[in-house]
């Protein structure tokens, strides 16, 4: 499905649509774009809230270069990160995917039971928090080895808070990814100007979710370059990606 460029950061949507028109949209699987349809079906404008494909297929190379098995997804939606993620993984490949919203997760899941990657998911209904807490916990008392790579695309608000348990659960040389570290340009604009930004891209009554949203990754930002535990590269795909790779 070639629908039109709602985010990027590229000064040119026509160089951004030539993206996904050239690279992204031929190889994109059938699977992920049939649960853009379904999720396009049922949320609209809000499909959005999805990667952007050039970011899946990003996100899908990440995970084959690491060799990552062992997976953690914060922040599930209707699933097209975790679809690309299934898709990408070995057969004995683990995901624990951590979303507040079943409702939405059960729009992708019939199309993921469909590509035969099921099994590899454990889907747990609950805020991230308590249960990412919980698995610190085990971890410790079985001296578990940490997780392979992490996807964090939950509440903006609340990413330090994930790093700083993320931190725990990875395993050193292990790979965490956080999106929209970009918000939509917002980070380098005056909160006035990020209003006005977000309102001429149709934002209305989330505006206010938002600009809290910023504020904190402005700060997540800042956080993540002085953080002596982790490698990061700041990547200008979708609404931005920072890669992190644990050190110590
Ligand atoms: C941008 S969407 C994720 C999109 C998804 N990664 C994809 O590619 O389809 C953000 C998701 O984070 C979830 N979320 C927000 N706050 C959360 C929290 N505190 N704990 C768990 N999930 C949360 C929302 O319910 C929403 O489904």
């Amino acid at each position: 499905m070639a629908d039109k460029v709602t985010k990027t950061l590229l000064d040119s949507i026509a160089l951004q649509q030539y993206i996904l028109d050239t690279s992204a949209y031929p190889r994109e699987h059938e699977f992920l774009k049939e649960l853009k349809v379904a999720t396009m079906e049922k949320y609209g404008r809000w499909r959005e809230l999805n990667i952007p494909s050039d970011e899946g297929l990003f996100l899908s190379m990440m995970l084959k270069l690491t060799g990552a098995k062992r997976t953690l997804e914060i922040g599930v939606f209707t699933g097209y990160s975790l679809l690309t993620t299934a898709l990408a993984i070995p057969p004995d490949g683990q995901i624990i995917a951590i979303d507040t919203d079943k409702e939405a997760y059960e729009v992708g899941l019939p199309i993921i039971k469909k590509a035969g990657v099921e099994h590899k998911i454990k889907f747990i209904h609950s805020d991230a928090i308590p249960v990412l807490d919980k698995m610190i916990v085990e971890k410790e008392k079985e001296q578990g080895e940490g997780f392979d790579f992490v996807f964090v695309d939950a509440d903006k608000t609340y990413y330090a808070s994930y790093h700083e348990r993320v931190m725990e659960l990875l395993k050193v040389g292990g790979v965490v990814a956080y999106d929209n570290t970009l918000l939509y340009s917002t980070v380098i604009m005056g909160e006035d100007e990020a209003r006005e930004s977000l309102r001429s891209k149709g934002f209305g009554d989330e505006l206010d979710g938002f600009i809290a949203g910023r504020a904190s990754i402005i700060g997540f930002n800042k956080l993540l370059a002085s953080d002596p535990r982790v490698e990061i590269s700041q990547v200008s795909i979708g609404d931005g990606v920072t890669l992190c790779r644990r050190v110590k």
